[in-house]
């Protein structure tokens, strides 16, 4: 069987909006593999910075991705990352999760050339049995054939409480109406920009998190799968 014969569920839904550790239950629970797409996209905003003094000049960005080919390797705390300078790799694992490469994966991410660009890196995750996979654009554009798309969202407020645990558990502080402002400004950017904007597909299953707990979802997830 060819590996696009492995079936999709595809989560996406605005930011802190606990995608990723849904997928991640989901994953485990289906035995199927993960793709976190955030990650691929903050992997390439740090190539980004590391290149450039400037993210608002499109062109250079743009020049900047020439050549890029990050390594990406699944771990029992998420993926981790590899980028490469001057022939030389080195782990940009934790980088990632930082407010400034969040904002700077959503600059990089509004450039439809860069979004192309990592295409193929995201659809190389697409392996039997089969893969879950979060973003933004996972049932509209990447795996439009997925079996199962959901769309998951709470409140801006809940995903900042969310966010901010988070990044409290990893060593960094930050109050919560500036979280609320960070999440109001990377939803505004992910919902208008012109290539594969965060949207609502009519066919997906919607799910408000706010309230809900990760077992009940991910459950919630499973029972609509099993049916479909
Ligand atoms: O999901 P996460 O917060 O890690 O994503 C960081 C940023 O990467 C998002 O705000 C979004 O702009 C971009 N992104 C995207 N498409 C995806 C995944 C992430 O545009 N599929």
């Amino acid at each position: 069987m060819s590996s696009s014969a492995a079936p999709v569920i595809a989560i996406d839904g605005p930011s802190g909006a606990g995608k990723g550790t849904i997928a991640a239950l989901l994953a485990e629970r289906l035995g199927w593999h993960l793709l976190d797409s955030g990650a691929v996209y903050r992997a390439a905003a740090l190539h980004a910075l590391d290149s450039l003094a400037d993210l608002s000049d499109d062109a250079a960005v743009v020049a900047a991705f020439e050549g890029f080919a990050p390594r990406f390797e699944a771990s029992a705390e998420g993926v981790r990352v590899w980028l490469t300078d001057a022939a030389e790799e080195r782990e940009v694992t934790a980088q990632l999760r930082t407010e400034r490469t969040a904002d700077a994966a959503s600059r990089v991410a509004a450039i439809p050339h860069v979004r192309a660009s990592l295409l193929d890196a995201q659809r190389s995750f697409r392996v039997l049995p089969g893969l879950v996979a979060d973003g933004r654009d996972m049932g509209s554009v990447v795996f439009p054939d997925a079996v199962l798309k959901v769309f998951l969202t709470a409140s801006v407020e809940e995903r900042a409480r969310r966010r901010a645990k988070q990044l409290k558990e990893k060593g960094n502080s930050t109050t919560l109406a500036a979280l609320v402002k960070e999440l109001e400004l990377r939803d505004e950017r992910d919902a208008n920009r012109r290539h594969a904007p965060l949207v609502q597909l009519p066919e997906a299953l919607r799910i408000d998190s706010s309230g809900l707990g990760v077992d009940e979802v991910v459950q919630r997830i499973i029972d609509v799968h099993e049916r479909c």
